[in-house]
């Protein structure tokens, strides 16, 4: 394919050696280009000159504008795009949360804006039910090779003095652990750090101690790295040991002087360092007043979750607090290095470097992770823009301490591969099961559910289905010859030489004696199936005003169909009246001076809380002539896209 790249990986180091079934090497991997979607720049970063500006940046590759990078798409074709394009060999930090194999749905909960303003039911919001934000679901193998790839790819876009930091749990870290020991080698392990999470899985009764910690390991590209020695608050009990007092009143603890020479001990005693302990031994004394703290070790346990009341708190599950990736940051790394996380979820990571005065890299698959990143580095960026010039004023998170200047105000989002179509696909998916009463597996790899007692495999929709998706399934049972269910295929229409192909295939199975009849069902003719709804895009009427160089949009109403058809499977029998199309929106972003490929963010109305509404009317300059360009999201992360010329 045209503007695709071979990009080629080092082989892991090797010992000692993980074996699953299906493993395989990864030499190398196609970069697929990239396409620049949105921009967010309301400013340069004032505070640096232009040579100091210059110095920051200058190993950041050419074409890329100079800010955050964000990436939508599967990471591993965004690492590949990030060597492909200059960045191997400079990240100086890596942290990932990846999946945990947990076999559980993360799901973000989704309801509308405002308050008891929006529906027939009185005063209580429209939970729009849950949206699954993504899959953790794998067969087991898979999840070794999928982590094994991301962490070959990873180690070559690190720095020599790079660290690298796997966020992990019980479940998966003594295979991850062996995994970074084969990639990068045991010589290369730092530390083990357990964070204790707060939340434990225990009670009363359960007949196993409950869990309540993280894993987080971390090891570095080679023998230098960078480490920043953290000086942690002293607990109360750290506190307590201080429980000598001079007569003055002085705090102090005392430990072990060992063998020193008489001069020692006499300079320890002029400069009032000395111990004599009632028996007349010697030992050294240490001040509550000197002590800067107590040096950060492998047990993390002053780090609380984000609790329900945080500011910092966005809806995206697995949310990691911020307090938890700025130790991280702050032990391994420097104002001005890259940070980089390709797991980016909520972008915890990313406002954390953008608060520290690093530059920063973030990926998800997921739409609304991107969103949620997005919206939530704007909001970090702005503030820090209003109290500039160069010196942000206290963020949330960061009260009462002086942060860095801001290595950049502003971020680029990229689109690697278009995953847009995987996320409706999913999404379209759990309503197709929902209306055909299909049971999701969890741990099959290539069937979706059961449907009674036969396996389900459903067909991605943005094709009817065809002889090869058969071809598909025939293949897999090919593999599983005692597999004796019968199966259903489901997809969104079906080309005519479908029926044909099923025909000989049912009739060839019966003549021979063999199980695994197929049978079809399209759900956009199938009677039964009638009126299920696939995908209506949202739409907005806007309309435009001109006077002298401003120009007035205005909102006159917005309509999904996604977010009715939700209201409708949550409410029941009641049909749900939205009496604000606000209500349905997330935010509204226009670019003044749209070029046709890439969304300049000129105004952003993002409400900060739930309850409040986007205001729906705007003006804006723009040069008569010019495009105009309005994106609106709903609350289930949807865009719609309005383009006119003024
Ligand atoms: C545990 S969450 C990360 C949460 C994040 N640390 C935070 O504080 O919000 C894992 C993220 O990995 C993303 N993800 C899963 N598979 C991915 C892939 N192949 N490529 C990119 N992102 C992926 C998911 O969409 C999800 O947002």
């Amino acid at each position: 394919m045209a503007d695709t790249k071979k990009v080629e990986i080092k082989p892991a180091k090797g010992r000692p050696m993980l074996q699953w079934v299906g493993k395989k090497p990864l030499r190398d991997v196609i970069a697929y280009p990239a396409q620049l979607v949105e921009t967010f720049a309301p400013a340069l970063t004032p505070a640096l000159s232009r040579g100091e500006r210059g110095n920051l940046w200058k190993d950041w590759p050419d074409k890329f504008p100079q800010g955050g990078l964000l990436f939508h798409g599967d990471n591993k074709d965004v690492l590949a795009y990030l060597l492909a394009n200059g960045f191997r060999g400079k990240v100086k930090l890596i942290y990932i949360d990846p999946p945990f194999d947990s076999g559980a749905d993360y799901i973000r909960k989704v309801s509308l804006r405002g308050k008891g303003n929006q529906t027939s039911l009185k005063g209580e919001g429209y939970d729009l039910g849950e949206q699954i934000q993504y899959t953790d679901i794998w067969a087991n193998d898979n999840y070794l090779q999928f982590m094994y790839e991301r962490l070959l790819l990873l180690k070559e876009l690190l720095s020599d003095d790079g660290t690298i930091w796997v966020h992990c749990d019980w479940r998966k870290s003594q295979h991850l652990r062996c995994l970074l020991d084969e990639v990068f080698s045991p010589d290369s392990f730092r530390a083990h750090v357990i964070w204790r999470t707060m939340t434990s899985s225990g009670y009363k009764g359960k007949k196993s101690l409950g869990r309540s910690h993280a894993d987080l390991l971390y090891y570095s590209k080679s023998e230098k790295f960078v480490y920043n020695p953290t000086y942690l608050e002293m607990t109360p009990e750290m506190r307590a040991r201080y429980s000598h007092a001079d007569p003055d009143g002085r705090l102090f603890k005392d430990s072990y002087l060992g063998d020193v020479s008489p001069e020692t001990v006499e300079d320890l005693r002029k400069s009032n360092l000395l111990y004599v302990t009632s028996t007349g031994g010697f030992r050294i004394k240490h001040y509550l007043d000197e002590a800067d703290g107590t040096l950060a070790d492998d047990i993390w346990t002053d780090i609380d979750p984000e609790n329900s009341q945080s500011a910092l708190l966005t809806d995206y599950p697995t949310q990691k607090p911020e307090a938890l990736l700025r130790r991280i940051v702050e032990i391994t790394s420097n104002q001005g290095d890259i940070v980089l996380d390709c797991f980016i979820g909520s972008g915890t990571t990313a406002a954390v470097a953008q608060k520290l005065g690093r530059r920063w890299i973030g990926a998800d698959i997921n739409k609304g992770a991107i969103q949620t990143t997005s919206k939530r580095l704007q909001g970090i960026i702005e503030e820090q823009l209003k109290s500039a010039k160069g010196k942000a004023k206290a963020l949330p998170g960061m009260e009462g301490e002086e942060t860095p200047a801001p290595a950049q105000f502003s971020f680029a989002v990229y689109r690697v591969n278009d995953y847009d179509m995987q996320i409706q696909h999913n999404e379209a998916m759990n309503l197709a099961c929902e209306h055909l009463g299909i049971t999701r597996t969890k741990t099959d790899a290539f069937f979706d559910g059961a449907l009674g007692k036969k396996l389900v495999k459903i067909v991605q929709f943005n094709h009817p289905i065809t002889p090869l998706d058969l071809e598909e399934v025939k293949r897999e049972l090919g593999n599983r010859p005692q597999e004796e269910r019968d199966v259903v295929v489901v997809g969104y229409g079906k080309e005519l030489a479908v029926g044909a192909w099923l025909e000989d295939w049912n009739r060839n199975r019966k003549r021979t004696g063999l199980p695994n009849q197929i049978d079809v069902k399209d759900l956009r003719v199938d009677a039964k199936s009638g009126g299920f709804f696939v995908h209506k895009p949202a739409e907005a009427n806007i309309k435009f005003k001109r006077a002298g160089d401003k120009v007035s949009i205005e909102i006159a109403d917005f309509l999904s169909p996604t977010v009715i058809e939700r209201l409708k499977s949550q409410a029941g029998i009641l049909t749900p009246q939205i009496k604000d199309w606000r209500s349905m929106v997330d935010s509204v972003m226009i670019d003044s001076n749209y070029d046709g490929k890439v969304f300049n963010i000129t105004l952003a109305d993002v409400p900060e809380k739930k309850n409040d509404l986007v205001v729906g009317k705007y003006e804006v300059e723009a040069k008569k002539g010019s495009t105009i360009a309005v994106k609106i999201t709903d609350m289930l992360g949807e865009e719609v896209f309005v383009v006119k010329e003024v």
